[in-house]
């Protein structure tokens, strides 16, 4: 599945040591695999090759841009959520017309950036906000290419923080209204409605909440089209799952694919998907060095150099991710269970409760696994601890894609006023 293995009793990525790495770059440092990116977007775009299809990659899962450009490299467009977003997308070389442009609350500036980069199309989630695009498209006597994003009130079963599509979430168009934000929308000038999108979650391990949701778009641009809406494009989002852990494996590209395809060709329309997470998640891990095991009357401790503010997941959703040493294992090691720690300031600072893992010691390195999406990018500086940086391998190769940044240029963010000097 990914090209983290083991050579010579230590852990690579691809033909690269990452014990070498780690005393080149310093520790912790993410680490990602080109090849386990590229495998994982032919593997995903094969699946849909019975119709056109365009690979919208969801840059919020990892926007540094020599992963966008690998992604790109291989034709895939860009799901963006921000200006700042689209300025990585376009930095990365991803055809404009690749780009949608997803979202509850998109700026009025920000909207003008995109529609001046002439982007392929907005998902507009809301009716207050289809207004908005229509003006400010006219402001600039230019037409915005629009998918009404709609809420298909299908609970996706994954963690509740990342569930889109039910009626009481932020995200898209209630199916009470869908009709008559269609309308508006042939209504108002500068819009060009060319289709529907929509997305229910992330982290999704159960085909049954797609089909559900999916059925019920395929329904709406079936009603839509006897309308008299001219409807070329569907855009079914994101959220297909990864295996993070070996008890639940969640279905395979190819069945996502297959249940896409068996539901959407008769429409003959142009697909766009948007996969965040199933591109890039395996792609990369996390590696981090043990500062020192602490062990108390009541539990075993190991503190390690990355943070919570370099890896939120696991405290924020209560997600898992496996954790490896980066020495491999030999036959007579011993096992020990103990809590994975950081050294931030907070008792939720923890990666993993009665983990078993072989015994650690003070300069042991180890790697979260499946760290490549939502890793970096939710990254922060959080107890004034430096932003976390980024390495890519290719084959023997490797380079630095976000240096650590200096304290020196971190302190420089901040000014003081001059009734303080
Ligand atoms: N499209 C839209 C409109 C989205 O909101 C998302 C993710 C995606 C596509 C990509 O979803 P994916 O294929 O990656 O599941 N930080 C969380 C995940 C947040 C997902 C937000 N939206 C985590 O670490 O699990």
């Amino acid at each position: 599945m990914d090209h983290f293995n083991y050579h010579k009793g230590w852990l690579a990525a691809e033909d690269v040591s990452i014990k070498t790495l780690a005393e080149e770059i310093g520790t912790p440092f993410y680490c990602y695999s080109t090849a386990t990116l590229v495998r994982h977007y032919r593997v995903f775009a094969e699946g849909f090759k019975e119709i056109p299809t365009q690979i919208c990659y969801a840059l919020k899962a990892n926007s540094n841009i020599a992963v966008i450009k690998t992604l790109a490299n291989e034709g895939a467009g860009a799901d963006c959520v921000s200006e700042g977003e689209v300025m990585r997308a376009l930095k990365a070389g991803v055809d404009p017309k690749k780009i949608v442009f997803s979202g509850v609350g998109k700026s009025r500036g920000e909207m003008a950036f995109a529609l001046k980069k002439k982007i392929g199309q907005f998902n507009v989630e809301s009716r207050e906000e289809l207004k908005m695009l229509s003006e400010v498209a006219a402001s600039l006597s230019v037409t915005a290419n629009i998918a009404i994003r709609v809420n298909p009130d299908v609970d996706a079963h994954t963690n509740d923080k990342i569930t889109t599509g039910r009626k009481t979430d932020k995200f898209g168009i209630g199916w009470e209204e869908v009709k008559e934000t269609y309308a508006d929308a042939k209504r108002y000038g500068s819009l060009n409605v060319v289709g529907v999108s929509t997305h229910i979650g992330s982290q999704i391990t159960d085909l049954a909440p797609f089909e559900a949701a999916f059925k019920r778009v395929v329904g709406l641009v079936e009603e839509l089209r006897t309308e008299g809406y001219a409807i070329k494009r569907l855009d079914l989002g994101g959220g297909l799952g990864i295996p993070y852990h070996h008890t639940k494996i969640p279905p395979s590209p190819a069945d996502y694919a297959r249940l896409i395809t068996t539901l959407v060709k008769p429409l003959q329309v142009e697909l766009i998907v948007e996969p965040g997470r199933v591109l890039c998640g395996n792609a990369g891990i996390l590696v981090s060095r043990v500062i020192l095991v602490k062990r108390t009357p009541h539990r075993t401790f190991a503190v390690i150099d990355a943070g919570m503010n370099d890896l939120i997941r696991p405290t924020l959703y209560s997600a898992h991710h496996d954790i490896v040493p980066v020495e491999e294992v030999l036959n007579k090691k011993v096992f020990e269970k103990m809590d994975v720690v950081g050294p931030v300031c907070e008792t939720g600072d923890v990666f993993a409760r009665d983990r078993e893992l072989p015994q650690l010691k003070e300069g042991d390195l180890i790697a979260f696994r499946s760290a490549g999406a939502y890793g970096a990018v939710m990254a922060g500086t959080y107890n004034t601890r430096l932003l976390v940086p980024e390495v890519m391998v290719n084959g023997e190769k490797h380079a630095v894609i976000r240096a650590r940044e200096s304290y020196k240029q971190l302190l420089a963010h901040d000014k003081v006023p001059g009734w303080l000097s």
